[in-house]
């Protein structure tokens, strides 16, 4: 069911079967006007709980649109932006957000937290995924430098279910068994990931 699904609107997104064209990208940085409030300046997030977009794959941020306009991801100041739209925009958004430079990695405040996200990481095997530098591949996100409040609300958002997330719900299965103290730890590293 949830693959089916899942498929078909990825299929609506990228315009499968479809004539239109390549995504453009300045067309995407125009509707960005709409995102800019939340989502920043060069897609670099200055707010609690707004992620970040700049560098983000052009792909997971194109799926996470659909998510939402499909309300299988579910945000209330998401939704009423989806709503207004259409598959080149969000094609062309994609393409615009992947095409801006990540946030500068921040000074670490807490050197022996992020040594534990990092031992967390590897006995989680998060890299298997998200790669060894934490940019994230296709569908699979960008975490590396992305804002530490956001990365904690989404390990928990999919650890309790709030969020099921795409690709086979793998982070849903990553995230049940992490105890709370390894999810802030996780947070935290990668947050101040530098390579
Ligand atoms: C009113 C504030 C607001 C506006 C405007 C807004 N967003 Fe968001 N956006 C959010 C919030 C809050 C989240 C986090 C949702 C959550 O916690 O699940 C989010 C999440 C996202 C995500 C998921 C990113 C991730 O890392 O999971 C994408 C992609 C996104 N927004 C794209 C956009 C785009 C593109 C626009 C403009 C067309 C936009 N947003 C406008 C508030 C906003
Ligand atoms: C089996 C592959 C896999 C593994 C292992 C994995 N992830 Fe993920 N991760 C994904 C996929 C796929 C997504 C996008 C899911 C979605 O659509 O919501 C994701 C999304 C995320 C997000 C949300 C990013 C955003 O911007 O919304 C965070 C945070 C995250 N992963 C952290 C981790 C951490 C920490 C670990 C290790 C404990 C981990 N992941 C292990 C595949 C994986």
């Amino acid at each position: 069911m949830r693959v089916a699904l899942v498929a078909t609107v990825l299929a609506l997104a990228v315009g499968c079967g479809s004539s239109v064209g390549a995504a453009d990208i300045a067309a995407g940085r125009q509707k960005a006007e709409l995102c800019v409030g939340c989502h920043g300046e060069g897609g670099i997030s200055q707010m609690d709980n707004i992620p970040s977009l700049a560098a983000q794959l052009d792909q997971f941020i194109q799926w996470q649109l659909v998510f939402f306009r499909a309300g299988t991801r579910k945000n209330e100041q998401m939704q009423p932006i989806v709503e207004q739209l259409n598959n080149d925009d969000i094609r062309n958004l994609g393409a615009y957000y992947a095409s801006l430079p990540p946030a500068k990695p921040r000074a670490d405040d807490d050197p022996d937290l992020s040594k534990k996200g990092a031992q967390a990481a590897v006995g989680r095997r998060c890299a298997s995924c998200h790669t060894d530098t934490y940019a994230g591949t296709k569908a699979v996100a960008r975490v590396a430098g992305q804002r530490e409040d956001y990365l904690l609300k989404a390990l928990r958002d999919y650890k309790t279910g709030v969020r099921a997330g795409g690709a086979m719900a793998a982070m849903a299965d990553v995230a049940f068994p992490l105890s709370e103290e390894e999810i802030e730890a996780l947070a935290h590293y990668l947050a101040h990931f530098n390579g």
